[in-house]
């Protein structure tokens, strides 16, 4: 059995999680009570993870040469790595989705596509200021999810909730890694905000937009009462709480730092929880014997 011994914080272990056999049975609304709009919703979040992602690795491996603490460069190292493996299983998962008849791939082309033309229009410090940015957004959600047992039930399906919670534990455990490079090359600290606040406006806008376009495929939004109940639902979870945003702007302050939003605490719980003795994700690692 493959088991994980508590660790420091600062370390950023590379799991090979393998979830993809376990999206087989999930159904078209997989989220609690079959809700329509938080099942589009995770979707969409999905979409754009694989190629975020890989845009994420690139940004900050071009100025990896540049960083000298050799903390950091392994740091780096265990993002990468991280990073790789979501990919991965987001893209399975969207794959599974796709089946059912979200737009997922499509979504997936299109944050490439997006991704792709920044990269080609801005300087690499400005797609490393953007990596900074969406990292603090993975790391909100992320700790959210950790730390909200409801936003866990809300994902459904046992496999969606593996597989959004092992990202969320390691989002968490990475959120400082593209911020520190950032730093460590001299970005400036009116870029990173103004970053921040053109990431927000654009990361809104994106979600919103597929999600309509999603909902509009989705013979489920046509049922009478169904998409009504469904919002009304929506805002009563913490996903629309004031505290959420206030978290997002925490960002926005000159001098901010991820380690100023205390984890430690819930990076170590739910590493125990998943990929400790007899944790609940650990015959998911690849060569353990239920993989
Ligand atoms: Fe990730
Ligand atoms: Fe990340």
């Amino acid at each position: 059995m493959t088991t994980e011994r508590s660790q420091a914080p600062q370390s950023i272990p590379t799991r090979r999680v393998q979830l993809e056999a376990s999206f087989e049975d999930v159904p078209r609304h997989f989220a609690e009570g079959n809700d329509l709009l938080l099942s589009h919703l995770t979707v969409s979040l999905s979409s754009m993870f694989p190629d975020g992602e890989e845009f994420f690795v690139r940004s900050v491996r071009h100025f990896r040469d540049r960083i000298e603490d050799p903390v950091l460069k392994r740091q780096v190292a265990g993002f990468i790595g991280q990073e790789a493996v979501h990919g991965r299983e987001h893209r399975a998962f969207n794959e599974r989705m796709e089946e059912l008849g979200y737009p997922a791939k499509h979504f997936e082309r299109m944050t490439a596509r997006f991704l792709k033309l920044r990269e080609k229009l801005l300087p690499p410090i400005a797609n490393l200021a953007a990596t900074a940015a969406l990292e603090h957004f993975t790391a909100t959600l992320g700790a959210l999810v950790l730390s909200d047992e409801s936003v866990r039930a809300s994902f459904g399906h046992p496999a969606v909730r593996d597989l959004f919670v092992w990202h969320a534990l390691e989002e968490t455990e990475h959120k400082a890694v593209a911020f520190d490079v950032y730093r460590a090359v001299g970005g400036p600290e009116w870029l990173r905000i103004l970053t921040m606040r053109t990431m927000r406006v654009l990361f809104v806008v994106g979600v919103v937009t597929q999600m309509l376009v999603s909902l509009a495929q989705d013979p489920g939004t046509f049922q009478r009462g169904r998409l009504r109940a469904s919002w009304r639902h929506l805002r009563t979870t913490p996903l629309l709480r004031r505290a959420l945003w206030q978290e997002l702007r925490a960002y926005d302050r000159r001098g901010f730092h991820p380690s100023d939003i205390p984890t430690d605490d819930l990076v170590e719980t739910w590493r125990a929880r998943l990929f400790g003795e007899g944790g609940s994700m650990v015959d998911k690692l690849a060569g353990s014997q239920a993989a």
